[in-house]
């Protein structure tokens, strides 16, 4: 099993983008995110217990998301390999992750840290539109879908996270720069760390993505 992790601030395309490496490199793609909002769309207790976290924009409990992510990591469609978006984000997720991966004699082949300022997540982040069928990431100037509100994937409408708010989204900044970003070091001292300039265009950022992959680094 190959486990690639993406990660970076909100809004810097660690969905757009690993769902195109995940396409590339024949992988499921597992994003902590989509499956808690999955979840809360079901009404299930799993969603009721993230669903205050997500609209203050503070974490949800590690133990809750490290058994929801290991256990669809255990399904079958993820026998191939994984790309983790938004998962781990705290060392406890990652401590965790690298002992359920150490107990089947493995481990992260590589950490993809997207970087991009602020400033730039703010504007991304703000004009984000998602599905809410299968979750594909829109962005009313950046990424727009053909037809306006439409998914161009899968036809499902498309709406504005309650978490994307400008107020939300600083809070969500914060609560990064606090408790994911010292993950950068994690990797960093395991070797694992890759870097990628995530600002200019989606296709820009994916070429970047692709030639770190060609050169057999993930
Ligand atoms: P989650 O859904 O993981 O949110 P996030 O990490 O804040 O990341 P985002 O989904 O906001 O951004 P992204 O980097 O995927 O960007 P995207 O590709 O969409 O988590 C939400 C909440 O769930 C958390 O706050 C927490 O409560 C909970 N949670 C989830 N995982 C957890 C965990 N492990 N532990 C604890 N709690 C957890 O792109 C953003 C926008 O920019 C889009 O509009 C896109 O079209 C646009 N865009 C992308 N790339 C470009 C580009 N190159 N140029 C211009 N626009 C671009």
């Amino acid at each position: 099993m190959m486990v690639v992790v993406v990660m970076g601030p909100p809004g810097a395309g660690k969905g757009t983008q690993a769902v195109r490496l995940a396409e590339r490199l024949g992988l499921a793609h597992v994003a902590s995110g989509d499956l808690f909002r999955e979840a809360l769309a079901a009404g299930t207790p799993l969603g009721l217990q993230a669903k205050g976290y997500m609209e203050r924009g503070e974490l949800v409990p590690d133990t809750i998301v490290v058994d929801m992510v290991l256990e669809r990591m255990a399904r079958p469609d993820c026998a191939a390999g994984v790309v983790l978006d938004g998962f781990p984000r705290t060392a406890a997720q990652a401590e965790a992750l690298d002992q359920a991966l150490a107990a089947q004699g493995k481990q992260v082949e590589a950490a993809l840290y997207m970087r991009v300022p602020a400033e730039v997540v703010l504007d991304r982040l703000t004009g984000r539109r998602i599905c809410r069928d299968c979750q594909a990431p829109y962005h009313v100037v950046f990424n727009p879908p053909a037809r306006t509100g439409i998914c161009d994937r899968c036809g499902g409408s498309l709406y504005q996270r309650e978490d994307d708010r400008e107020e939300t989204v600083r809070h969500r900044l914060e609560v990064y720069l606090q408790q994911t970003a010292p993950l950068i070091s994690y990797y960093r001292q395991r070797r694992l760390l890759r870097e990628v300039d995530g600002t200019g265009g989606l296709d820009e950022v994916t070429g970047r993505l692709v030639r770190l992959l060609d050169e057999g680094v993930a």
